[in-house]
C-alpha cells in the first residue's frame, strides 16, 4: 500500500500535531452500538459524546451501520471540533455505599473547558503527550472505522496487563497528572478520579472493524508509543494515537466513613470494584479528510485548519433517552444489575 512505500522512503511530515479538546456528553444510557449492536438496552451504562443527527437516521443509535459515514449522517456534535462526528464512549462511574445502594457520580469537565457538560476529553497525537515535537507521520482513521481497547470483565492486574495503557489519576487537584494507577484508585481523591484510556497506535491497514473489535489494531512490536516503537509487519500502518480523558467528580463520596469495610467504594457500571474492566470505544466519523489534514498541519492542542464551535453549541447536541430507566439518585442496584465480581 501507499504509506508502506512513503514510511519507506523515510518521509517525515514537518509537522506537530497533537490535538486536545472536550466533547459534551450526548446521553447517559444502556447502549453499546459497537459490543452489542441493536440490544436495546445493552447490559450496562455507558456515557456517550460526539455526533448525532436529531432525525430518525441517527449515527449513533442501537445500531450503527458500518457501511455508512456517519460524518455524512450526523446533524451535530457534542465535540469542539465541529469536523468531528465520531463518536466515543466509555462505562460508567458508581458509588456503592455501606448498604449497597450505588449513585452515580457526576463527570465534570477537565480544566480548560470548564461550562460544558460532562463529557470527556479527547486527544490524537502523532507522539506521545511529553513529545512536543511530535514529529512521527501518521495515517489518520477512515469512514467505517472502530475499535475497542480494555475488557469489561476483567478483574485482575494479570488479565489487565493485556492492555498496555488503561489508567487512573487521583486528581490531587485538577492539575495532577501522575502517578496513573491500573487499579482504582484506595484513597480519597480531592479533585476526583481521572479514568484514562489510551488505544493501540497500529493498524493492519485492511480493516475497519475485527470480531473482537481489538484484533484489526496492535501496540508497538516494541517499545511503546511514546518511545517511538516500530509497529509490527502485522500491523503496518501508525495511527494518531487516540486517548480520552474523564474526570469523574468523587468530591461528594470522599467521606472515608461513609466507606465500605471491604476497601474502596468505586464500582464501574458492569460491576467492577477493582477498575481492571476499565474499556473504551471509538467508531470513527470525522469530516472529509479533516483528521489528517489536522494531523499533517502544526496544530497544538489548537488547531488553526479545523472549524471549531463554542460550548453552548457543543451543549446543545444531545439525544433523547430511549431507554426508560432511572440512573441518577440512589438506586438499589447498578442498571441492568449486573453481577458483582
Ligand atoms: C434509531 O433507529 C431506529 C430505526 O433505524 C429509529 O426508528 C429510531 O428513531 C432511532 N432512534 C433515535 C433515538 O433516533
Ligand atoms: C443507603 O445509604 C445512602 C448513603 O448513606 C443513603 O443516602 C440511602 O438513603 C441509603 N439507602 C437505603 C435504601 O437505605
Ligand atoms: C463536585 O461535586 C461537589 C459536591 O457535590 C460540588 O460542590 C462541586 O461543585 C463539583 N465540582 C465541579 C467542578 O462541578
Amino acid at each position: 500500500m501507499h504509506w508502506t512505500s512513503l514510511a519507506a522512503l523515510g518521509l517525515a511530515a514537518p509537522t506537530s500535531a497533537l490535538l486536545r479538546f472536550g466533547c459534551s456528553q450526548i446521553v447517559i444510557e444502556r447502549l453499546d452500538p459497537l459490543v452489542n449492536p441493536g440490544q436495546n438496552p445493552s447490559p450496562h451504562l455507558h456515557q456517550i459524546i460526539g455526533g448525532l443527527t436529531i432525525d430518525v437516521q441517527n449515527a449513533f443509535n442501537v445500531t450503527m451501520d458500518p457501511t455508512k459515514d456517519i460524518s455524512k449522517e450526523a446533524t451535530c456534535t457534542s465535540c469542539q471540533f465541529s469536523e468531528d462526528f465520531s463518536n466515543y464512549w466509555t462505562a460508567v462511574l458508581f458509588f456503592q455505599a455501606k448498604n449497597g445502594s450505588v449513585h452515580r457520580v457526576p463527570i465534570i469537565p477537565n480544566v480548560g473547558f470548564e461550562g460544558a457538560s460532562g463529557g470527556m476529553t479527547v486527544y490524537y497525537m502523532q507522539d506521545g503527550l511529553a513529545n512536543y515535537a511530535q514529529t512521527s507521520k501518521v495515517t489518520a482513521f477512515k469512514p467505517g472505522f472502530r475499535m475497542l481497547i480494555g475488557e469489561a470483565s476483567y478483574r485482575s492486574k494479570n488479565q489487565a496487563a493485556r492492555f498496555r495503557q488503561i489508567t487512573y489519576t487521583c486528581l490531587q487537584t485538577p492539575g495532577t497528572r501522575y502517578p496513573e494507577s491500573v487499579n482504582f484508585p484506595t484513597s480519597p481523591c480531592p479533585a476526583g478520579i481521572m479514568a484514562n484510556v489510551r488505544f493501540p497506535t497500529c493498524w493492519d491497514g485492511k480493516n475497519l472493524d475485527s470480531p473482537d473489535h481489538m484484533s484489526h489494531m496492535s501496540y508497538p512490536e516494541t517499545g511503546t508509543f511514546e518511545s517511538g516503537g516500530p509497529c509490527p509487519d502485522s500491523h503496518p500502518v501508525r495511527v494518531p494515537q487516540l486517548m480520552y480523558e474523564t474526570v469523574w467528580n468523587t468530591s461528594r463520596f470522599n467521606n472515608k466513613a461513609d466507606w465500605p469495610e471491604t476497601g474502596q467504594p468505586f464500582v464501574w457500571a458492569m460491576g467492577d470494584h477493582t477498575g481492571f474492566g476499565s474499556h473504551g470505544d471509538y467508531v470513527f466519523g470525522w469530516k472529509d479528510d479533516a483528521l489528517q489534514r489536522a494531523m499533517d498541519s502544526t496544530c497544538y492542542v489548537n488547531c488553526p485548519t479545523l472549524k471549531t464551535q463554542g460550548i453552548s453549541d457543543m451543549n446543545k447536541c444531545t439525544v433523547p433517552v430511549t431507554v426508560d430507566e432511572n440512573v441518577d439518585g440512589w438506586l438499589p442496584s447498578l442498571p441492568g444489575s449486573p453481577s458483582e465480581m
